[in-house]
C-alpha cells in the first residue's frame, strides 16, 4: 500500500545543463536542472533571480543549453557552486558562439543555442521560455538519420529529493512498437 508521504515534490530525476549566456559581453554558465517542456517548439528554463547569468539572458534575449553527460559533469558541477558575480567563470569551458551569438560549451555534445520568448515571475524565480534555434550535435552520438541517439550520448540526471546525479537508464524497447505490441495483444 503507498504512503502520502505529504506535498513531495516529486518530479524527477531531470536531465543537468549548463546554460550559457553573455553578461555585459562575457560568458558566463550556470548548472541548471528545473528545466521542462512546455509545447513541443518551446521548453522553459527556471532560474533564481539572484543568479548572475539572468541579467546577460535578459540583456540579449539569447542563452545556451549544454546537455552534460559524465564525460564533462566535473567540470559542469563547477559552474553550479560558484556564481559569476563572484568569479570569472568564462574560462571554466572552450567555447564556440552559435549563430545567435551564444556561448556554447566545446564540451558538450549536444547543445542548443535557444532564443528567450517570455519570461514568467514566479516568487523568486525567472523562468525563461525558450525556442530551439540551433541544435549542435557531435557526429558520433547521431543516429543513422541525424537525430540525436541516447544510446549513444547518456545526459547525466539530477534529483533533488536526495541530492543525486544519476545515469541514465537502459533501453526498454522502441516506444511505437511497444504500444503496437500491447494494444494488439490486448
Ligand atoms: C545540481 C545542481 C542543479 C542546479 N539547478 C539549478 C536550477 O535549476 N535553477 C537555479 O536557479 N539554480 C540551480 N542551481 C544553482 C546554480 O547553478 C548556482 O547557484 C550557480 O552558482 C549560479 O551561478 P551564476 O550566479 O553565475 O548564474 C543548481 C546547482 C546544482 C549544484
Amino acid at each position: 500500500m503507498k504512503k502520502n508521504i505529504g506535498n513531495q515534490f516529486a518530479f524527477y530525476p531531470t536531465p543537468v545543463i549548463v546554460v550559457g549566456a553573455l553578461v555585459d559581453g562575457k560568458p558566463d554558465f550556470t548548472l541548471v536542472a528545473h528545466i521542462g517542456i512546455v509545447t513541443h517548439d518551446a521548453a522553459l528554463v527556471s532560474l533564481n533571480k539572484a543568479h548572475y547569468i539572468n541579467r546577460g539572458i535578459k540583456q540579449n534575449k539569447v542563452l545556451s543549453v549544454n546537455v552534460v553527460d559524465e564525460s564533462w559533469l566535473e567540470k559542469a558541477a563547477v559552474a553550479g557552486g560558484i556564481s559569476g558575480r563572484n568569479a570569472d567563470k568564462s574560462t571554466l569551458f572552450g567555447y564556440t558562439f552559435g549563430g545567435l551569438g551564444a556561448p556554447i560549451v566545446d564540451e558538450a555534445k549536444l547543445a542548443m543555442e535557444c532564443a528567450v520568448e517570455d519570461v514568467y515571475e514566479r516568487g523568486s524565480f525567472e523562468n525563461f521560455i525558450v525556442k530551439v534555434v540551433n541544435t549542435f550535435a557531435e557526429e558520433s552520438i547521431l543516429t543513422d538519420g541525424g537525430k540525436p541517439d541516447y544510446r549513444k550520448f547518456k545526459p547525466v540526471l539530477f534529483e533533488m529529493p536526495n541530492y543525486t546525479f544519476l545515469k541514465t537508464g537502459e533501453t526498454l524497447g522502441e516506444c511505437k512498437s511497444f504500444i503496437q505490441n500491447k494494444i494488439g495483444r490486448n
